[in-house]
């Protein structure tokens, strides 16, 4: 079977993979175009994408040999499954293994965000640091804040144990449903079935729901303005989820204190709006990025890929 892997993955993973089969990779690991991509799908069995590969229905109609797309990630809205779905194509994902890493990632902005520590690192490399005074750089503390989660899923439920048992956070969530009420009771969770209701309840909001059709914009000009004046915003899920030039505005006024971002609408392009904002920290998306995960990830797809090759059903199908 030949095996197409769009992007360079850790190594071992990679050898793991040539072990087993025909691997084609991407020694350059340069983002390969929508044409390089589309040509893939005749010369391959098995394309392994990562989120920065619009994988959509042109891409998919370019040849007829792929049958399994095993995307290196959790999320996959940058695949057309229903394109994929009408031509027999079968899509795999690695869910649970980066949840700790992303939730750490969460954290990381949460506490960068509050304490203000980009900014202030900002300042001490450009020589501007006048010394330790008592109104210098002031931010605000985690303990006793609401933390206030858009979604419940994996990923949610591990950035709100580390804030509630870590900083002392209180936990408050808007979902479509209740969570498992064992972990609401962990968390002393409150629920919230508005998300307006969370958002102006919220000191700390941090976005958990996946990208897509659904849930574009949904932090828009309305809903930052239905947060509570001097609160925070950090995204770790997808870009489009956010309107960032009216985020941008939210933080230009104050009516935000912060936000912490690692990711965009369109990356590697981070909305230069932002870029000049002192209270907005934006790392370029890492929440997976530790070795120990990025290996993991590869694994997760090389067990559906190998599930596929042996015609055993796929552990991680989602179409
Ligand atoms: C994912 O897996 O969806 C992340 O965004 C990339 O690690």
């Amino acid at each position: 079977m030949r095996v197409l892997v769009t992007r360079r993955w850790p190594e071992e993973v990679e050898r793991a993979l040539q072990d087993r089969f025909e691997v084609v990779l991407n020694h350059a690991d340069r983002a390969l175009s929508l044409a390089e991509l589309a040509q893939a799908m005749g010369e391959v069995d098995v394309i392994c994408p990562t989120v920065s590969d619009r994988i959509d229905a042109e891409v998919i109609g370019g040849g007829d040999r792929v049958k399994l797309i095993a995307n290196y990630g959790v999320g996959f809205d940058h695949i057309d499954l229903a394109a994929a779905k009408a031509k027999g194509i079968a899509v795999s994902n690695t869910p649970g293994v980066l949840t700790d890493a992303t939730a750490d990632i969460a954290m990381t902005l949460l506490l960068m965000a509050a304490r203000r520590a980009g900014q202030a690192e900002r300042e001490l490399r450009a020589g501007h640091w006048r010394g330790w005074r008592p109104t210098h750089l002031i931010g605000s503390s985690l303990k006793d804040k609401v933390l206030g989660l858009v979604g419940m899923g994996r990923i949610a439920v591990a950035t709100a144990r580390r804030a509630r048992h870590g900083f002392g956070m209180r936990i408050a969530y808007y979902a479509r449903r209740q969570c498992d009420p064992a972990i609401a009771e962990e968390l002393g969770a409150e629920f919230h079935p508005e998300l307006r209701g969370l958002l102006g309840a919220s000191d700390f909001v941090s976005l958990h729901v996946p990208g897509g059709a659904e849930t574009a914009n949904l932090i828009d000009a309305a809903a930052l303005a239905a947060m509570k004046p001097g609160s925070y915003l950090i995204n770790t899920a997808r870009g489009g989820i956010v309107d960032h030039d009216a985020l941008a505005d939210a933080l230009r006024t104050g009516h935000l204190a912060g936000a912490g971002l690692d990711v965009y609408p369109h990356e590697p392009h981070v909305p230069e709006a932002l870029l000049s904002l002192e209270n907005a920290v934006l790392l370029p998306h890492l929440g997976s990025a530790n070795i120990e995960t990025r290996i993991a990830m590869g694994m997760k797809a090389l067990a559906n890929i190998e599930a596929f090759a042996q015609a055993q059903p796929l552990p991680d199908r989602i179409a």
